[in-house]
């Protein structure tokens, strides 16, 4: 089958472009607004952009009262934000922190979680969480939207503190991400969890070399030429 975006002739009785770009890491955003309030909540349409040094992005659709959400407010106003690694032993907090709350109710307090100081940035860290992100706000990039909620904030930001609880590193360095078990979005309702690793060797042709393989697992410091 095919079908037009603009036309949205799918036919199908469910939209399935969201089911596509799968599985989707989440974003568990946290934030304080200017009077020191915090915020927490959940995107999916979320990524890293590069790694040297690392950035990564969310992109914040505006809400059925077209406005924008709290999350983008507060990151703008206050230039710093933190992301929480979801697990899927938080499925159920994260999704409690998806709800439209008015902007002074302290999500962590709705959805039980703990907050964590961080070092770098004022939002708080979930301590629940086995990973978190500091991040400084660096831009944002305005998507027009079809409707008003198809409206989005593409926001930047970049990392400047990573926590990862010493529990789940590996002996050989690597994060143990099967006993992480990080959550993803998927289409719908769905979602899935990494239970599953294998690993593929990089493919080499002439003239790859070490550093090719050390970008790839995004390795900094050996490309200072
Ligand atoms: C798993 C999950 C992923 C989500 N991803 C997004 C997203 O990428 N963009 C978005 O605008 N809203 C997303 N939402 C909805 C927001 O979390 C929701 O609108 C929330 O109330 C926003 O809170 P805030 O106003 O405090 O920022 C997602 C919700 C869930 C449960």
């Amino acid at each position: 089958m095919f079908y037009e975006t603009e036309k949205n002739d799918h036919g199908l009785a469910r939209p399935p472009f969201k089911s596509i770009a799968v599985p989707r890491p989440i974003g568990w955003i946290s934030t304080l607004d200017e009077n020191g309030n915090a915020n927490l909540a959940p995107y999916s349409q979320f990524t890293n952009l590069t790694f040297d040094p690392p950035y990564i992005l969310l992109s914040v659709n505006q809400g059925i009262d077209a406005l924008r959400k709290d999350t983008t407010n507060n990151i703008e106003r206050t230039g710093e934000f933190v992301h929480n690694m979801v697990t899927y032993d938080l499925m159920q907090q994260m999704n409690t922190t998806a709800a439209a709350f008015p902007p002074d109710v302290d999500e962590f307090e709705a959805a039980g979680l703990t907050k964590a100081p961080s070092v770098l940035v004022k939002p708080w860290r979930v301590a629940e969480s086995p990973v978190q992100l500091e991040c400084k706000y660096v831009q944002t990039i305005r998507l027009p939207g079809t409707s008003c909620v198809g409206s989005a904030d593409i926001i930047i930001g970049k990392v400047v503190g990573v926590h990862i609880k010493d529990e789940f590193i590996l002996p050989d360095g690597k994060l143990d991400i099967l006993k992480i078990r990080p959550l993803a979005r998927m289409g719908y309702s769905d979602y899935t969890c990494v239970d599953r690793i294998f690993t593929i060797e990089p493919s080499k042709a002439a003239g790859d070399n070490e550093e090719r393989t050390l970008g790839l697992e995004g390795a900094t410091g050996a490309f200072n030429k």
